[in-house]
């Protein structure tokens, strides 16, 4: 099956903070930017395996740092691992000074895509192979984040969880 690199996958989506996307001090709402990060995570995905693409679970998003409205923000999206059916997107988030042009990194999140057929049912999607020392430190986490998530949607039992249960006993 053919293989893949994350920068086959690199996602980035550029946009202005506006008014009616804030809080109510004037930041950008958190719902917001998760939408547009699960639009950059499902390009990504999609760009990885030429397939329909579906959401399966979203997790570790931090929001870190509060975005002003008027803020450029830059939302940079690759797949980190591929399993059978499902792929790990690591999406970074950050901000464009106007000025300086300097990027600061104030969010970041971890989402799960599967690769579906026209009935929605799973189909298989091609490896990925890390490059940078980055995604190689992505690649190797994804496996017991993958479990993580299984665990707490109650798709499998603690005990099935070999990567996370090695973290505590070795
Ligand atoms: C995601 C979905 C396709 C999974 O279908 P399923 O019939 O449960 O299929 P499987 O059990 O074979 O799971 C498929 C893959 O998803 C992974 N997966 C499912 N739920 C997961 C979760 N919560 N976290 C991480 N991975 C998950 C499985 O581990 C499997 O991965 P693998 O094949 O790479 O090992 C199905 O639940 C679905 O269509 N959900 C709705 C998606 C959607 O509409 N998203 C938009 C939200 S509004």
């Amino acid at each position: 099956m053919e293989v893949k690199t994350p920068k086959d996958s690199l996602t980035i989506l550029t946009d202005m903070v506006l008014p009616a996307e804030t809080n109510a001090l004037n930041n950008l709402f958190g719902g917001e930017l998760l939408a547009r990060m699960d639009r950059a995570c499902s390009i990504a995905a999609q760009r990885h395996c030429k397939r329909i693409v579906v959401t399966a679970s979203v997790n570790h998003v931090a929001f870190n740092k509060a975005v002003p409205v008027g803020s450029v923000v830059i939302i940079e999206a690759k797949v980190s691992r591929a399993f059978s059916t499902s792929m790990e997107i690591y999406v970074d988030v950050w901000t464009e000074d106007r000025e300086s042009g300097q990027k600061t990194k104030v969010n970041e999140g971890i989402y799960t895509f599967v690769a579906v057929d026209r009935t929605g049912t799973p189909v298989k999607v091609p490896q990925l192979i890390p490059e940078t020392k980055l995604e190689k430190e992505r690649y190797e986490s994804a496996l017991r984040r993958k479990q993580l998530s299984l665990v707490l949607s109650g798709r499998i039992k603690p005990s099935e969880a070999s990567e996370l249960r090695a973290l505590f006993t070795s």
